[in-house]
């Protein structure tokens, strides 16, 4: 998939701008609070999600203005389409000329991966993001794995509000027996998809990496799944096992919601050990790797946005990422416009004031 053109009108502090971009890597670059990162952030509302900086659509409307107006032409594989997103105080969007009921049914109409450095807490920060990320990851390309996240959340308040509520031991082991079935089917169920899709993105997540590191460093994952002692526990044993903690702790200390991914580079913890480079050529390539598996199942390779992504990285991974990302469109943002000059082909725009120069 490929933008042609892009229009953007009282987007924050983009009062109009035309950006026509090239088929494969794209630079914005320009000083601090120039504009960059909302090209991208306008590029990325067409996905049909909200925004990753503002939960408040009236935020991304020019300070001063009623509405902002966003247009994007883009060829799919089949076809050329166009896109436009008016906000007021809330969102509308319209594909082809045909006003959608909502922008969320823009979702897998234009797919995009982002990185931006919010999701280096992916890897630095506690198990809860890396659950959130495959969760998100998994729900893309299997839309019923939703049901089952949304069911097995919803056992799981249950499960933990008789834990919590009822003091009689007998009562609550009673309970207990009743719902673990249910609640170990849906967890295992979970815990499968996790497992599958971890096993789809390696291959591609190490080759990226490989690539970004030449051929320094190694990247593997390792599921780890909490209470399992032997490595091939099922979920209703596990849960046998953790009954009696369970109750007194007065939670669900077992399950998929406290499971984790070890992503390790060299072996180690990238979380524990590794450097602010290799942590970020980790969340890096974990993105482009879900966007090699978005292609795999829709058939349609996603606009690749990444946000601030050279800082921190040394010039032969700068490099990789200029010139080795392969058949996606990209659009990269930076202040220094020294990296540029390793970029073979491409094309840059220059912002200044939220105007190109
Ligand atoms: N609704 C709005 N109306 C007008 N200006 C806004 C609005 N929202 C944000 N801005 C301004 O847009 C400017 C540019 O923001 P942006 O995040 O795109 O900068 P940037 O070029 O990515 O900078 P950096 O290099 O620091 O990441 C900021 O100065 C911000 O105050
Ligand atoms: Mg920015």
């Amino acid at each position: 998939m490929k933008i042609n053109r892009i229009e953007l009108k009282n987007y924050r502090n983009i009062e109009s701008l035309e950006l026509v971009p090239c088929e494969g890597v794209n630079v914005i670059y320009g000083e601090n609070a120039q504009g960059k990162t909302n090209i991208l952030e306008s590029i990325f509302l067409f996905t049909g999600l909200k925004s990753f900086r503002s939960s408040k659509d009236s935020e991304l409307v020019a300070f001063g203005k009623d509405h902002t107006k966003l247009n994007i032409s883009f060829s799919t594989k089949t076809r050329e389409q166009s896109a436009e997103i008016k906000i007021t105080d809330r969102r509308r969007a319209v594909l082809n000329g045909v006003s959608l009921p909502s922008p969320t049914a823009l979702m897998s109409k234009f797919p995009a991966a982002l990185f931006s450095p919010g999701f280096m807490s992916l890897i630095q920060n506690g198990p809860s993001e890396r659950r959130k990320f495959i969760d998100s990851a998994i729900c893309q390309i299997t839309p019923k794995y939703a049901v089952v996240l949304t069911e097995y959340n919803k056992l799981l308040k249950q499960r933990n509000s008789v834990l919590k509520d009822n003091d009689n031991y007998r009562e609550t082991k009673l309970f207990l027996e009743c719902i673990n079935e249910a609640f170990s089917i849906l967890g295992e169920e979970i815990y499968i998809e996790r497992k599958k899709y971890l096993d789809s993105i390696l291959p591609y997540v190490t080759d990226i990496y490989a690539g970004l590191s030449s051929g320094k460093e190694e990247i593997s994952f390792s599921y780890i799944r909490k209470g399992d002692r032997t490595g091939d526990m099922n979920l209703s044993d596990i849960l046998k096992n953790h009954e009696t903690a369970d109750i007194s702790s007065k939670m669900t200390l077992t399950g998929p919601h406290r499971d984790d991914i070890d992503i390790n580079i060299n072996s180690v913890s990238a979380r524990s050990f590794g450097s602010q480079g290799q942590k970020r050529s980790a969340a890096i390539a974990l993105k482009l790797g879900e966007a090699e598996l978005i292609n795999n199942f829709i058939g349609e390779r996603p606009v690749i946005l990444l946000d601030d992504v050279m800082s921190e990285l040394d010039a032969s991974r700068q490099d990789y990422i200029l010139n080795h990302i392969k058949d996606m469109q990209v659009f990269i943002t930076c202040c220094e416009p020294g990296s540029i000059l390793r970029m073979s082909g491409g094309k840059t725009f220059n912002i200044n004031n939220g105007r190109l120069i």
